[in-house]
């Protein structure tokens, strides 16, 4: 396999390092912006001499954002070139372009990287969906939000100094707003909801809350009730139809997601043959990322190409009922709804995640996370 890279950072330079000790693979030519010189590839700041390069094969595309790694990708499989790329912005956002562009013909497109990072999330689901349906995926997808609120909750730090020390330690961004917001997660569920329910959901659906306005007040509430919150990803498949949130959620003190530590990820699926799965591991990271970009290479030399088919549009349908923790507004809807107080936030009646996170739209500022379903 010919390989030409695009993007030398935290994951392209892991994948040149595990590609350089194999003999099946070999870097060819690596794309970036920065002047750089390498021993054994050419580097170019012309995606174009990757394309017209006939010798390459197979393109790796860890540069991220949407554009130019869009056009590029779309470019490389237009010129019957394989595509693996960790990039679940790209993947999620222009699922139906690019699927459907590569039936057909014999190029291979995959991005096990892209949800779970170090977990080999998507080719695990891949597996499963050999021999059984997937009735749900969950899980915590993010360590940036993960390693924020374990530091509030086991260090009691708050969540102004939770955020810069996972930005000193490099497990989040300058600019925090995908990760905290729940954008990160939001994505990594499009894919696998995707890929295990064998359809392509419409994004806009999914409804999305983040951990951006979560309190050290609100952890001493979760405490005092013996909760421990996580930013969690839900998608479940229900007869036609699939209900898929991304939002805040508190776990019973000593259930398995509440012991999950740091900047980890622990995602699960519940299959008709194999009940419930769970896989647990680093969630992003230089080597553990560009393990699974190169497993897709190895992948992709044994004839493997994308984990499904392209599936049928459908919309989340999201009437599953829940109580939800809210802290920092009060209006007549949610006095209306409310079944308890937890200091100065509300504990609401069972609502709909559709009514809530409706709700939460009007009320920027807050925030919200679904009790357990057992308190609901
Ligand atoms: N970091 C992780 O642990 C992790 C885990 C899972 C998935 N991912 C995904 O992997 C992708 C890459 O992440 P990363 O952390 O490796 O990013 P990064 O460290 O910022 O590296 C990005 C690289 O792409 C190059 N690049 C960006 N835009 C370019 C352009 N327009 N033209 C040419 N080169 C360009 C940059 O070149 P210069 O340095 O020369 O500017 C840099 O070498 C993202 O999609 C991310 O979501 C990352």
């Amino acid at each position: 396999m010919k390989i030409g890279l695009l993007g030398f950072g935290v994951v392209g330079k892991g994948v040149y390092d595990l590609v350089k000790e194999r003999t099946d693979m070999q870097v060819v030519k690596v794309l970036c912006r920065r002047d750089l010189t390498l021993p054994d590839a050419e580097v170019t700041h012309n995606f174009d001499t990757i394309l017209n390069d006939s010798t390459i094969d197979t393109v790796v595309e860890t540069m991220g954002g949407l554009h130019p790694a869009y056009d590029y990708v779309r470019a490389a499989i237009e010129a019957g070139k394989n595509v693996i790329t960790a990039n679940k912005a790209l993947v999620a956002t222009f699922y139906d372009e690019l699927l459907p562009l590569t039936e057909g013909k014999n190029v291979m497109l995959r991005c096990t990287a892209a949800a779970g990072g170090g977990i080999g999330w998507l080719s695990e689901l891949e597996r499963a969906l050999r021999i059984q349906v997937i009735q749900q995926v969950s899980g915590i997808m993010n360590g940036t939000c993960n390693y924020i609120l374990d530091s509030m909750t086991r260090l009691g730090l708050t969540y102004t100094d939770a955020l810069t020390k996972a930005q000193s330690l490099g497990y989040a961004e300058a600019d925090p707003t995908t990760d905290i917001d729940g954008i990160d997660t939001w994505h990594k569920l499009i894919l696998s909801a995707n890929v295990a329910f064998h359809i392509s959901i419409e994004k806009d659906t999914i409804p999305v809350a983040g951990i951006r306005h979560i309190k050290a007040s609100d952890i001493d509430n979760f405490k005092a009730h013996g909760l421990v919150c996580k930013l969690v990803a839900t998608g479940k498949q229900n007869g036609d139809s699939v209900s898929a949130y991304v939002q805040p959620t508190l776990v019973p003190m000593g259930a398995p997601e509440s012991a999950v530590p740091a900047n980890c990820n622990r995602i699960a699926f519940t299959g008709s043959v194999s009940g419930p799965m769970s896989f647990f591991g680093q969630g992003a990271g230089r080597y553990p990322t560009a393990y699974n970009v190169v497993q897709d290479c190895a992948d992709v030399l044994s004839g493997k190409g994308f984990y499904c088919s392209y599936g049928h549009k459908l919309p989340a349908v999201n009437q599953d009922s829940l109580c939800y923790y809210v802290s920092g507004s009060k209006d007549a809807w949610l006095q209306e709804n409310c079944r308890e107080t937890w200091g100065n936030a509300v504990v609401t009646k069972s609502v709909t995640v559709e009514a809530m996170h409706k709700w939460l739209s009007d009320h920027p500022g807050t925030f919200i996370a679904a009790l357990p379903v057992s308190t609901s």
